[in-house]
């Protein structure tokens, strides 16, 4: 049996997120929302299309107008507004009108691309997100931000346009590397930090259950994250406010994958951000020192970096300052009050950036000491 969660938006219910362990239910799913004369574009990228491709378009055969795969090649690099005009020229060969529908098969980049293509196409057409990744399932599919890469800056065009149904089947996440798994599961462990402390133990009583991919213990995690995510987007789907909460661990983050040319994955980067922001919050006095290590050591089991030697301290200090989180060129900080409990800090000065930096900087010098 499935389980379903709804997210309002403007208060108003908006969309549904299943979660289930097959695609048996897609087509029952769809179906709900009215495809049967309708076309439907599966957008997805060559390793989804391979592995999922024909278990989607299963479900679609006989169930709508007609069904198109657009494929492009998988990879952050491709995240451009060159891969969003592709999918425009398909859309217009196959003739698709306004009525008609997308669907996202991937992962974040994959879901982001094809909101966008979604809110742009004749003023925005419908779409469905099937998310194939660990921080796709945890994070991006939910909320409703679309969008692109542009002239090296991560996200820098999109629009907030939200899907019409998040189809989350946790079995897909059996196929990801270990490596791609854990840096989703950075998100997760960032929804029990910033609001919910028992999630948090949570994972930490199921480390094992998690490594196993037990689709019963991904299904509640994959809830659990997501009731976060959904507290939290509802109350600011614009991120005018406490949106902003989401990004604990980026700003630092974001700056460490840029100076790394985006050789680390996302989560591996939010892992080490987490840990630089944990500090500072244990300096602030908000968190002990016990539970700055406790959360620092955390990430160590999930295969998570808490350290890192190839970065110049200076350098990622200032690629912070092109993060877009800043504000009249004051950074808006995400630290932790408590464990569970994630605020907005405007006080947060270079000095304190650098330390946390320096804290999580591995040097050659530290190896010979
Ligand atoms: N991934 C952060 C957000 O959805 O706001």
């Amino acid at each position: 049996m499935a389980q379903r969660m709804t997210i309002n938006y403007e208060k108003k219910p908006c969309y549904d997120i299943v979660f289930t362990s097959s695609f048996d239910l897609l087509a029952e799913e769809l179906q709900a929302l009215g495809i049967a004369d309708r076309r439907v574009a599966v957008i997805a990228d060559s390793c989804t299309k391979k592995l999922f491709g024909d278990a989607v378009c299963g479900q679609l055969e006989g169930n709508c107008k007609k069904v198109v795969v657009h494929a492009f090649p998988a990879g952050e690099a491709h995240k451009t507004l060159d891969t969003v005009k592709d999918i425009y020229k398909t859309l217009i060969d196959e003739g698709f009108d306004r009525r008609d529908l997308l669907i996202a098969l991937g992962g974040g980049v994959v879901g982001d691309i094809t909101g966008y293509a979604a809110a742009t196409y004749l003023r925005g057409v419908d779409f469905v997100q099937i998310p194939t990744t660990l921080i796709a399932q945890s994070d991006s599919s939910i909320g409703g931000k679309t969008g692109v890469d542009f002239d090296g800056y991560k996200n820098m065009v999109g629009a907030f346009y939200m899907p019409k149904l998040v189809y989350m089947n946790v079995s897909v996440l059996k196929e990801l590397d270990d490596r791609q798994y854990y840096a989703g599961f950075a998100e997760v462990m960032k929804h029990g930090l910033i609001k919910d402390a028992l999630f948090y133990e949570w994972l930490l009583d199921h480390m094992y259950e998690i490594h196993d991919r037990e689709d019963s213990v991904l299904e509640e995690m994959i809830m659990r994250s997501s009731t976060v995510k959904k507290l939290v987007v509802e109350k600011d789907p614009k991120e005018q406010g406490d949106r902003a909460l989401l990004n604990f661990g980026h700003t630092i983050g974001h700056a460490i994958e840029k100076a790394m040319h985006f050789e680390m994955l996302h989560g591996e980067c939010i892992a080490l951000g987490m840990v630089a922001a944990a500090y500072i919050s244990w300096k602030h006095n908000w968190l002990s020192m016990d539970e700055y290590y406790e959360v620092r050591d955390m990430f160590v089991p999930f295969n998570l970096p808490i350290s890192i030697d190839s970065i110049d301290p200076e350098e990622i200090l200032k690629l912070t300052k092109a993060d877009k989180k800043m504000e009249s060129g004051q950074i808006k900080f995400v630290l932790l009050r408590k464990v569970g409990k994630a605020v907005i800090d405007r006080t947060v000065t270079d000095e304190d950036i650098l330390s946390a930096i320096r804290e999580i900087y591995f040097s050659d010098e530290d190896e010979k000491a």
